[in-house]
Order: structure tokens, then C-alpha cells, then sequence
């Protein structure tokens, strides 16, 4: 394995096009050694290497200080913020929730909520997409997971979302303005821990069980196996994180649907044919096939998580003859990785093929890494990729989607992967 080392501290060059440094950086070498703001960080693209870190090593690597501290603000010691042991256990309780069988149960509550969508999709003018898109997911995941009919938490939500953005790099802003943007944080934060207190209060006082998440952390509260804090860290990150990136990648998919009409016309036709005049029903997620390659072609090229979490190494390891000293960070992007040529040929291309059937082993493990990989993969994946697919689906049985002239596709690395521009779109009824 040949380490290319690039002198001097790249802070700068990094934090102004984090995209362009590392596929500059990816173009020299599989692994690349630099400094940031004197800290050492090693950059890989390398899939036995990502797998070494992800899976082999895991243990040794944990989220960074930085890290820890500007997601605990909002989402406390959820399974999204430690490490370890504490990790393990909180994954393991909540992962049946995201069992086969329960998302089996979550298909009705989603077909349903598409179809309420549908029912009332803009077609007058051009609808901004991930707006549309936002209220949906979020819908979805409040009723499915917390069985609540939240309307007045999804204001709050939405806000929460976007003051975690926000809350990035806001140590260079003036103190004034900085105080004043805490002070709305902690405000927001009060709300939302008011609110999912009643919610567990409710659940604790309801008659008979629902069966989904929410019962599953009031149980664990009672069973004094979960704190009633830590419930609520779990609650409000399984908000966030089940909502967001979900509707980034509808956009994403949408955009990519109504700029290739020959994918659009294949998605129409698996619609029509799984589905065609009857209502869709929750049976039909296994036969969209087609509908959910587009999805991860999706991922592919416009992966959300454009870079995983930072991984610090916390002991010294020789990785795959590497010898990498405890303090250093490791950085991993799905977006360079998925974009090279040697794993993804004419990687520019929008080609739902490359995840056609048996697509796991086309080519190696961990060149494809939208959900991440190893222990902390996300949790969610299933979920995200069922109910996209029934929207999609949906959608493109009712509509004819089309693009706004001249729209120019630019993907910005914020917290997300987003679009620079709204993307609005046409949807236009098909009789
Ligand atoms: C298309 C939608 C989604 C994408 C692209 C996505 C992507 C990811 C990625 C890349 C990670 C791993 C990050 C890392 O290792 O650094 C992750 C973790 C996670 N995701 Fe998702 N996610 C999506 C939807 C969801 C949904 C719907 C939920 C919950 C309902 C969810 C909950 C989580 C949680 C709790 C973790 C942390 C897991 C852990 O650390 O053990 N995600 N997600």
C-alpha cells in the first residue's frame, strides 16, 4: 500500500472544497497523510482498508472530540454520539424496531402517508422538491417509529434540523451574534424536551401497546434499562436522522428521474405493471425492483453522508502495514469512493444498471458506502430505502416529472450533500 504524504497543514484548501480536495487528493494515492490545523488525518480509498477501519478495527477508532461535543448539544449520549460498550448496548436495544418484520408493518403506515401526499402534490406551479419531500419523511418517521399524529412537533423538528447545520463552525462568528444563536438553541431544545416528555408520559399512561419504538424505549425506561434522558436523546436522533437524509435523497432521485426520461419511462413502466390502475399496496415493495436500483444509483453519485463520521484512532495499529499512531483521524468519503472509475466505470454517468440484481458481487465490498459500513452502518437503510421507493413509485405513476430549463446540477458538501439550487420541478398529471 503506497502512502502519498501532502506537506504542509491543509486546513484551508480542505475546509474551502472538501469535495475537490479529496478527489484531488484520491487522484495521487489510495491513502493520503496531511495535516489539519496541525492534527494528522489520513485519508483512504482503498476498500480493504475501509473495511480494515470500519470492521477489523472499529474498536480502536471513536468519534472525535469536535465531533462528540457539537452533536451531543442537541442529540445528548444517543447511539449516534458514544462509542463502545455504551454503543453496542444502545444499538442492540433499539435495533429491533428496524427488524424485517416490523418494517413489514411500517409499509402500511407509509403507504399511506404517500398516498395522502400524492393526493395533494402542488401541480399548478413548480414545486420545490425537498420542501415537499421534507414534510413526508418527517411525517413518516414521527407516525411510523413514535406513533403520534405530531403536526406541532414537525415545525420544531424542521428547525431542529437546521440548527444543527447552523451550529457548524459557528465559533468564527462575532459573540454577539453567537450568543444570540445558542440562546434560540436552547430555547428550541426546551420545547422538543417538553414535548417528548409528554409523548413518553402518554405512552407510559396508554391502555395497550403499540408495538413500535416508542414503546420499545418506554419498556426499557420501566425495565430501568434506559434512563428517561437517554430515551429522549434516542428519540430526537432517530427524528433527525430519519428524516433528513431521506428527503435529500427523494430530491436527489427526483432530479436525476426528470433529467433522464428514459429512466423516468422505466420507473413508469415497473409502476404500471406492479401496480398499474389499483391503489399501491405494501406487498408491492420487493417487485420495484427497478425503482429501488435508481435509489441507490441515487446514493451513489449524490450520497448524503458525503463523508462518514471522522474515525480517531485511539491506540497505535499497524493497518495493513501501516503503522498509524493513536491521535490520528481517519477520513472516509462514499462520494470520492463511489465515484471511482476503477469501481464505477464512467462514474459521472447516471446508470441504475450498476445495481442490478446480484450487484453485491460485482465489484468489491465497501466501494459502495451511502449507509457507511461495519458496526455503525445505518441503522435505518431499509427503512429510507422503503419508503423512497414507495414514493417514488408513486410518484412517477401520477405525474410526468419535469425539469425547470437550464437547471445546472452542483453538489454542495454542507452537512449534507445538497443541491446548490432549490430544485423545483414540474409534476405534471398523467390521465
Ligand atoms: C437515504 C437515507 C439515509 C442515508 C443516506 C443514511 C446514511 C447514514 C450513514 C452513512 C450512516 C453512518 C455514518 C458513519 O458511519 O459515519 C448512518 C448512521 C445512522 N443512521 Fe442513517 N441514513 C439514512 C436514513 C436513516 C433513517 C431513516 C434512520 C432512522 C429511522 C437513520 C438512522 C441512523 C442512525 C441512528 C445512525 C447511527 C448508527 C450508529 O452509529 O450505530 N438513518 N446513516
Amino acid at each position: 500500500m503506497q502512502l502519498t504524504r501532502i506537506a504542509n497543514d491543509c486546513g484551508t484548501a480542505f475546509q474551502s472544497d472538501p469535495l475537490s480536495f479529496l478527489q484531488h487528493a484520491a487522484a495521487h494515492s489510495d491513502v493520503v497523510a496531511f495535516d489539519l490545523h496541525g492534527v494528522p488525518h489520513l485519508f483512504i480509498n482503498d476498500p480493504e482498508l475501509i473495511h480494515a477501519v470500519l470492521v477489523e478495527h472499529a474498536s480502536k477508532f471513536q468519534r472525535t472530540e469536535y465531533t462528540r461535543q457539537s452533536l451531543s448539544k442537541f442529540l445528548g449520549n444517543s447511539v449516534l454520539v458514544v462509542d463502545g460498550d455504551s454503543h453496542r448496548k444502545q444499538r442492540q436495544r433499539l435495533q429491533p424496531a428496524f427488524y424485517h418484520q416490523q418494517l413489514a408493518r411500517y409499509a402500511v403506515q407509509m403507504v399511506a402517508h404517500v398516498q395522502r401526499a400524492i393526493a395533494n402534490w402542488q401541480t399548478d406551479t413548480p414545486c420545490d422538491v425537498h420542501h415537499a419531500v421534507l414534510r413526508l419523511t418527517l411525517g413518516i418517521v414521527t407516525d411510523v417509529l413514535f406513533g403520534t399524529d405530531a403536526a406541532d412537533i414537525l415545525d420544531d423538528m424542521e428547525k431542529l434540523t437546521q440548527a444543527i447545520s447552523a451550529s457548524q463552525g459557528r465559533e468564527w462568528l462575532p459573540s454577539a451574534e453567537r450568543l444570540a444563536a445558542e440562546q434560540a438553541d436552547q430555547a428550541l431544545l426546551e420545547r422538543l424536551n417538553q414535548r417528548i416528555a409528554r409523548l413518553i408520559a402518554e405512552r407510559r399512561a396508554a391502555e395497550s401497546p403499540r408495538g413500535d419504538l416508542l414503546d420499545l424505549l418506554v419498556r426499557a425506561t420501566e425495565d430501568a434499562m434506559m434512563t428517561d434522558q437517554q430515551a429522549r436523546d434516542e428519540i430526537i436522533t432517530l427524528f433527525v436522522a430519519g428524516h433528513e437524509s431521506t428527503s435529500m435523497t427523494l430530491t436527489w432521485a427526483l432530479l436525476m428521474t426528470a433529467l433522464h426520461s428514459d429512466v423516468q419511462a422505466k420507473l413508469r413502466a415497473e409502476a404500471l405493471r406492479v401496480f398499474g390502475e389499483r391503489a399501491l399496496q405494501p406487498e408491492d415493495y420487493p417487485q420495484l425492483r427497478y425503482t429501488q436500483m435508481v435509489l441507490r444509483e441515487t446514493t451513489r453519485l449524490y450520497p448524503t453522508a458525503w463523508i462518514l463520521f471522522l474515525r480517531l484512532l485511539n491506540e497505535d495499529l499497524v493497518l495493513h502495514g501501516l503503522p498509524l499512531r493513536q491521535g490520528t483521524t481517519v477520513i472516509i468519503s462514499p462520494f470520492v469512493t463511489q465515484r471511482d472509475p476503477r469501481f464505477y466505470p464512467q462514474p459521472e454517468r447516471f446508470d441504475p444498471e450498476r445495481f442490478a440484481e446480484g450487484w453485491e458481487k460485482v465489484r468489491p465490498r465497501f466501494t459502495y458506502l451511502a449507509f457507511g459500513g461495519g458496526e455503525r452502518v445505518c441503522i435505518g437503510q431499509h427503512f429510507a430505502l422503503q419508503e423512497a421507493t414507495f414514493t417514488l413509485a408513486s410518484l412517477v405513476r401520477h405525474f410526468n416529472i419535469l425539469p425547470e430549463p437550464d437547471y445546472r446540477i452542483e453538489p454542495v458538501p454542507l452537512t449534507l450533500l445538497q443541491p446548490r439550487h432549490p430544485v423545483r420541478l414540474r409534476f405534471v398529471p398523467l390521465s
